[in-house]
């Protein structure tokens, strides 16, 4: 594997799972298979468990790590071919990739959407900009569209606690006060997509995913319905794709309460605001998996970084 940019990279996910599972038990196996290799994780944005998590599980392969907030600290960059560079961009893509792979062995990227132009974030300047100049591989640590970590790990964390042949699987959208990207709930779908599920995402009209991503999904816009026998119920917010970026609704009804979730276990990728996209009932209970989520993280960066590791 060269790079690591969505779920498709992914070529078995069944023995991708069973293998962090297996790096779980025993997450220093591999420690020196990255000696004398560097990884370079670049944050445009944000992040707690992302930037934690790939740091460790860069250590526990024995790799050394450095890392850069890019967006506060790094230069503004220029993406556009054929730009005169006379307004707020000082670098451009072509120099700044082409330096940091001179710096590492392997580059890890955080770039959101703006939620502005729909068409720039699909067109996922950062990652294709430092794909297309670098000569390294890239991993995707959330980008305008997808985070792949994350569905992974989340992967990792279903097989983990499910005791069904088919569990049903819900995808809940759920209020939130700010406009938010569709990249996790992109990336959970495409992942369901490879499981043997009963699967089905809810959501108030208008909240539409991005329908080439949910082509033959099961959508049912009464939530309460949808979410009838689940056995594990993902809350996530999104903002609006057809109306892109917009927050259309804020209505409360769909946050998730410990009533609505019944007997099934919870998920959310995290950070969460309590009380607004899932009450504290739900998290502070025995249903919820948001630790452990948080936690595999780790394994799912860990995996992914051995295999491109043992292509170097
Ligand atoms: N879930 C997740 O990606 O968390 P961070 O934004 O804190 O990295």
């Amino acid at each position: 594997m060269k790079h690591y940019l969505s779920i498709n990279d992914i070529d078995n996910l069944s023995e991708w799972v069973a293998e962090a599972r297996a790096l779980k038990r025993v997450p220093k196996k591999h420690l020196s298979l990255g000696t004398e290799k560097t990884i370079c994780l670049l944050f445009f944005n944000n992040s707690l468990r992302t930037r934690l998590s790939t740091q460790k599980a860069a250590m526990n392969l024995g790799m050394d790590v450095m890392v850069m907030n890019f967006g506060s600290e790094g230069w503004a960059l220029e993406y556009g071919d054929g730009t005169i560079m006379d307004q707020g961009t000082s670098e451009h893509i072509k120099e700044a990739a082409q330096v940091v792979s001179q710096f590492c062995d392997i580059v890890a990227i955080r770039a959101f959407a703006k939620l502005e132009d729909k068409t720039k974030d699909e067109a996922e300047e950062v990652l294709n900009g430092f794909a297309k100049y670098t000569s390294i591989p890239i991993v995707n640590m959330e980008s305008s569209t997808a985070h792949p970590l994350q569905a992974l790990a989340d992967a990792i964390t279903l097989e983990e606690n499910n005791s069904q042949n088919k569990p049903k699987v819900v995808l809940s959208w759920a209020p939130h006060p700010k406009a938010l990207p569709h990249a996790v709930g992109n990336s959970f779908v495409k992942m369901m997509q490879l499981q043997d599920a009963d699967f089905v995402i809810t959501h108030p009209k208008g909240y539409e995913l991005n329908p080439e991503i949910t082509k033959g999904c099961k959508i049912e816009h009464d939530q309460e319905k949808a979410l009838e026998n689940a056995d594990f119920v993902y809350v996530k917010n999104w903002s609006s794709y057809t109306d892109y970026g917009k927050v259309l609704v804020q209505d409360s009804n769909w946050m998730m309460t410990a009533q609505k979730l019944g007997n099934a276990k919870f998920m959310h990728c995290l950070p969460v605001r309590r009380n607004v996209v899932v009450e504290d009932a739900v998290l502070d209970g025995n249903q919820s998996l948001v630790i452990e989520q948080a936690n595999n993280r780790t394994f799912s960066a860990q995996i992914v970084l051995k295999k491109i590791l043992e292509n170097l």
